[in-house]
């Protein structure tokens, strides 16, 4: 399945380098293509000779060697494989990237690149936990780039905690995940999620009960299933998939605007609880008690999203999926809210108090589309995520 893929294999330059040989005897068991390149400190560690040997291929090594760019030039290297995959990533290596720097061959690549990037981190457990690490992370797991570790355990250091790099054959896991052919393999896919918070004052919101848990589970089914995945979420009490682009957002015209930074897109998946109502002329100082009695607030509408998406004259996604939260007659409000959203298909579920829906691990939900009502027996948040994104996926490929 994997043979004919190429990987272009960066090793920086920590004593976990050791680990990128056996990996490279891996990937190559598995009839996949590696381009190694080093960075002057992974030199250090292994040498351009043993990592050439058993990739079979010339070792890159430095920006300036103007042979390398006569062969093949850096933009070209960046391209040439389906994945590129940074083991070990250091800290420094994660500092550059997620700065944006190229001053070298390696941070170079990584910069001119298009291709999907693993990184299986690797550093002193201190460094890990560093507000500058976690801080990198964070901004490149939001620009897309997939992680594979670290482990937690003794490390070459004496030290104890996260920062070991993943064993090889975790590597070659995530590989395989990503470089496996899902049916959503080239779609591009939008997804909202979790609540909005619309402010009355700097301290005080109006939010609502949604936590993000449906909307996270069907971004990471989608992904797995190998589509291209834009994260719109609001304030969520679940972290956001690893490998999905993440676009972070507090109210309903941020989550508009991020939606619109996002299009075009293959299909647009709303299951963000939006509020539909601001607070008109929210207050820039926090609200006093006064002695003239309680405040009173003003609300204006927000725009609403699914519905603006399914009415584009241009640009309108081919599929388009909405949700309703409903408290009764779920059917039949569902129903109307789908003729009246102009979306695709509605996934309908009863959040009701008693049902432990809104904010719980289950759902039970009702598909209804221009073929029908399919009604789902009630099952775990994850469950549903897989079976609506495999019916997105026939949706995109018929
Ligand atoms: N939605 C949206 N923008 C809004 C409000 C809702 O994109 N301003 C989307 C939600 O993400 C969901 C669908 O519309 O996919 C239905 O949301 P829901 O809150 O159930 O519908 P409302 O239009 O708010 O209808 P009502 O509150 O009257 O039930």
């Amino acid at each position: 399945m994997l043979a004919s893929k190429r990987i272009l294999l960066i090793i920086g330059g920590g004593i976990a380098a050791y680990k990128s040989l056996d990996l490279i005897r891996r990937i190559k068991e598995r009839g996949v293509t590696v381009t190694p390149v080093l960075t002057r400190a992974a030199e250090e560690f292994v040498t351009p000779l043993s990592v050439s040997a058993l990739a079979g291929e010339k070792a890159y090594r430095d920006l300036f060697d103007l042979t390398d760019e006569a062969e093949m030039g850096h933009i070209q290297l960046s391209r040439s494989a389906d994945l590129i995959v940074v083991a070990p990533t250091t800290a420094d290596m994660l500092g550059k990237m997620a700065g944006g720097l190229a001053n070298d061959l390696a941070s170079t690549l990584l910069m001119a690149t298009d291709t999907p990037v693993l990184c299986a981190p690797a550093m002193n457990v201190r460094m890990w936990e560093h507000p500058a690490t976690q801080r990198n992370l964070e901004q490149l797991k939001e620009d897309g780039v997939r992680f594979v570790g670290p482990n937690e355990g003794d490390m070459a250091c004496g030290e104890y905690g996260p920062g070991r790099m993943s064993e090889p054959s975790e590597v070659v896991a995530a590989i395989e995940a990503q470089l496996a052919d899902g049916p959503l393999k080239g779609k591009r896919i939008l997804v909202t999620s979790g609540p909005t918070h619309e402010p009355i004052d700097p301290v005080r919101y109006i939010a609502n009960r949604s936590s993000g848990a449906q909307g996270t589970a069907l971004a990471r089914a989608l992904s797995a299933l190998g589509a291209d995945v834009v994260f719109v979420t609001g304030p969520a009490d679940v972290p956001p998939p690893d490998g999905v682009q993440v676009v972070c957002v507090e109210t309903a015209q941020q989550m508009s605007d991020a939606v619109d930074a996002a299009l075009p897109v293959d299909a647009g998946v709303f299951a963000a609880a939006v509020a539909d109502w601001h607070v008109a002329g929210a207050s820039d100082r926090k609200l006093k008690k006064s002695r003239d009695g309680l405040p009173s607030l003003a609300f204006a509408e927000n725009p609403d999203i699914l519905k603006r998406v399914s009415h584009m004259k241009q640009g309108r996604p081919a599929l388009v999926v909405g949700f309703a939260a409903e408290t009764n007659d779920v059917l039949e409000n569902a129903t109307a809210k789908r003729d009246r959203k102009g979306c695709d298909w509605i996934v309908a579920n009863d959040v009701s108090p008693t049902t432990g829906i809104m904010g719980g691990s289950e759902n039970a939900v009702v598909l209804i589309s221009n073929s029908g009502v399919e009604e789902w027996p009630r099952m775990g948040k994850d469950a549903v995520a897989d079976r609506l994104a495999q019916k997105i996926a026939v949706a995109l490929a018929g």
